[in-house]
């Protein structure tokens, strides 16, 4: 009795489930006009003002991404694609599913097991993000991480052409956005081998990235930002340079990730000086990383080997393989 009644709800579940898809399908803009032979369909338009589910929806992704709460990426999910399937041309919904997906695969290794479908998200990331940049062309970060994505996923599926997509998109985004993108596309190639062309063109656009923040080119023998501090700001393009509430500790961050790639290169000397600028942050006494950096500076030299070996341990790898590739710098 027990076992038909569970069957029952599970087939009532899976009916309702089925019913509210098909008025989804009969209440979407896709008409059959649209899609009639020999003409051009209409071309998706981006949704004029946000709706209360999208704005709620918001504060749902903000409340689960800056406290860190992992566990809950699919409950923020689920508001989020709602609000998306009742407002498909909303951008910033579309890149802020991009984004949880992301944040799911970039931070993989808080799970206790790594199932091979975290590989879905970085499918599912892509898809948004290109949904989020045909909306939205103007924000040039919903690019930069459409190309991280592209890469990643040309990378899933040994697609080389696909992986050159990608890399040929993130050279786009950079000169559209150099502060923002030059960092997003170096981490991204932080992963590779140290000695792979990209990892140092990465490493490079890191030192670029400082460059164009600062309006001069730094010198790379003694890399200290002391000078700069004065000009941080909170407006136009080069606030993606400081602290902000998006991202409350991305100068942090920054040079949390840049030391890492600079130990990984070899160069653990110019890194321990790379990290300590994270020191000069007004915001470093509530980092939650302060001791991650302090080991950091502590084992440069000795990291250089587990920076560099073939098969990472989650708990001993660079900043990008680690539990806190985004929270490094989004964690409140
Ligand atoms: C080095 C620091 C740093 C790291 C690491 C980082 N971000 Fe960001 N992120 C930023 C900055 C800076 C901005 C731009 C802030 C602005 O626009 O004012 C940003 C913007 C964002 C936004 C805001 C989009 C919006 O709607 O305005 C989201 C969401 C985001 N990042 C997610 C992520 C995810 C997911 C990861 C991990 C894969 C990540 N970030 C890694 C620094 C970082």
């Amino acid at each position: 009795m027990a076992a038909i009644f569970r069957r029952l709800l599970v087939t009532q579940g899976i009916l309702s489930i089925v019913v509210s898809l098909a008025s989804l399908i009969s209440n979407s803009p896709i008409s059959a006009q649209g899609i009639r032979r020999g003409r051009v369909p209409p071309k998706k338009l981006a949704a004029k003002s946000r709706s209360e589910l999208a704005v709620k929806a918001d504060e749902v992704f903000w409340q689960t991404f800056h406290n860190g709460e992992y566990q809950n990426i699919q409950r923020a999910l689920n508001v989020l694609t709602a609000a998306y399937l009742q407002t498909p041309g909303d951008a910033k919904t579309a890149a802020h599913i991009g984004f949880m997906h992301n944040w799911r695969v970039a931070e993989r290794n808080r799970l206790e097991s790594v199932p091979a479908t975290i590989t879905d998200d970085i499918i599912l990331s892509r898809r948004y993000f290109q949904e989020a940049v045909r909306l939205d062309p103007s924000d040039a970060r919903y690019l930069g991480f459409l190309a991280d994505s592209i890469l990643l996923e040309g990378n899933l599926h040994k697609d080389d052409r696909l992986t050159q997509e990608g890399y040929l998109l993130l050279h786009n985004a950079i000169k559209a956005w150099p502060e923002f993108n030059l960092f997003s596309g170096g981490f991204v190639m932080s992963r590779l081998p140290s000695d792979a062309p990209w990892f140092r063109e990465g490493l490079e656009w890191q030192w670029r990235s400082i460059d164009e923040c600062n309006g001069e080119k730094i010198d790379r023998a003694n890399p200290d930002l002391s000078k700069y501090m004065a000009r941080e700001t909170k407006e136009g393009n080069k606030r993606v340079c400081w602290n902000s509430w998006i991202a409350p500790h991305n100068f942090e961050g920054f040079f949390l990730n840049m030391g890492d790639m600079l130990v990984k290169a070899g160069d653990w000397r110019t890194a321990q000086k790379i990290y300590a600028n994270a020191k000069l942050s007004h915001e470093y006494g509530t980092w939650k990383y302060q001791s991650v950096l302090e080991d950091r500076i502590r084992q440069a030299q000795s990291n250089v080997a587990v920076f560099n070996e073939k098969k990472e341990t989650p708990k001993a790898g660079i900043m990008l393989n680690s539990e806190f590739a985004c929270m490094a710098c989004h964690r409140q």
